[in-house]
């Protein structure tokens, strides 16, 4: 069964990828992995015969036991396989500390790495991993600095798994997007002690575009996705400009 695999699709940016895929890859399944069950259940009474929920919480270990039970039984043949499941917090290290820095980390790097592995057995030649990382990644982000490194780990592992796979075929893609306005990553981020620390949240891109570049930067094999104007100017200032004028610019833009 030609499969895709995408976690965090309850909402926001992985639930879009589900509707994209359906639409234009024409795959025989769709995994689609997040906590909130019902979620789950209202995609797959959408694309009836096509949806398998698999409701997981991917900071805890059990979940990837009988994800990979699952694997063994079906043995599907994975054409894409989307790591989105992530989330962020807006505060200083003072304010974003032990459980919630443990979960951030677990799931925006520790899963994402669990979920590629666990899958790669599974996919073959013309196969495509598409690791959602931020326009963050690009450079340090202080009062969201956890998150930030978290993406930046994402997109360093990403390039280095791109050539690793490069002999089986497998393409690799790193997507680094900018604010994104219409999923719940602004409003989780903000729940926190100093939420205001980052105060607008300007030129924010929407899913339905996102992840329509991003699989058309996929399918073409591109190392790194940046899927609008603002993250590709990110991505050239950080390569351009030193590191601590870009932290210090970031210090003033975030509480203009
Ligand atoms: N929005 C932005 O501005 C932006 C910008 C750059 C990058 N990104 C990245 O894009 C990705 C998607 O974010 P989004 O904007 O679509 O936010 P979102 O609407 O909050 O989606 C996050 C998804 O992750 C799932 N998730 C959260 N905790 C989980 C857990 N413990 N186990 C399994 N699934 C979990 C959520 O589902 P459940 O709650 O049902 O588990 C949800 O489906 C994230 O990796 C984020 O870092 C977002």
């Amino acid at each position: 069964m030609q499969t895709a695999v995408v976690t965090g699709a309850s909402s926001g940016l992985g639930r879009e990828f589900v509707n994209q895929i359906y639409k234009k890859e024409k795959l025989d399944s769709i995994w689609v992995i997040a906590r909130r069950e019902n979620r789950l259940q209202e995609i797959a009474e959408k694309y009836r015969g096509i949806i398998r929920p698999i409701p997981l919480d991917l900071t805890k270990e059990e979940s990837f036991s009988s994800l990979k039970a699952a694997l063994e039984e079906e043995k599907p043949d994975i054409r894409i396989l989307v790591n989105d499941a992530g989330f962020g917090k807006i505060g200083n290290y003072n304010q974003i500390y032990g459980q919630v820095n443990d979960d951030m980390i677990d799931l925006n790097c520790k899963a994402l790495v669990k979920m590629t592995l666990l899958c790669l057995p599974y996919m073959q030649k013309g196969a495509r991993i598409l690791e959602i990382s931020s326009s963050s990644a690009f450079q340090p982000l202080p009062a969201m600095n956890m998150y930030a490194s978290t993406k930046a780990f994402v997109l360093s592992y990403s390039r280095g798994l791109r050539w690793e796979l490069f002999e089986r075929g497998i393409h690799v893609t790193a997507v680094c997007p900018y604010w994104i306005k219409d999923t719940e990553f602004i409003p989780i981020s903000k729940d926190t002690a100093n939420g205001n620390a980052v105060k607008h949240f300007l030129l924010a891109s929407t899913a339905a575009t996102v992840a329509k570049r991003a699989l058309w930067f996929s399918k073409y094999n591109f190392p790194v996705a940046t899927t609008g104007v603002v993250s590709f100017i990110q991505r050239l200032s950080a390569k351009i400009i030193p590191r601590e004028l870009l932290s210090a610019l970031w210090q003033v833009i975030r509480q203009l």
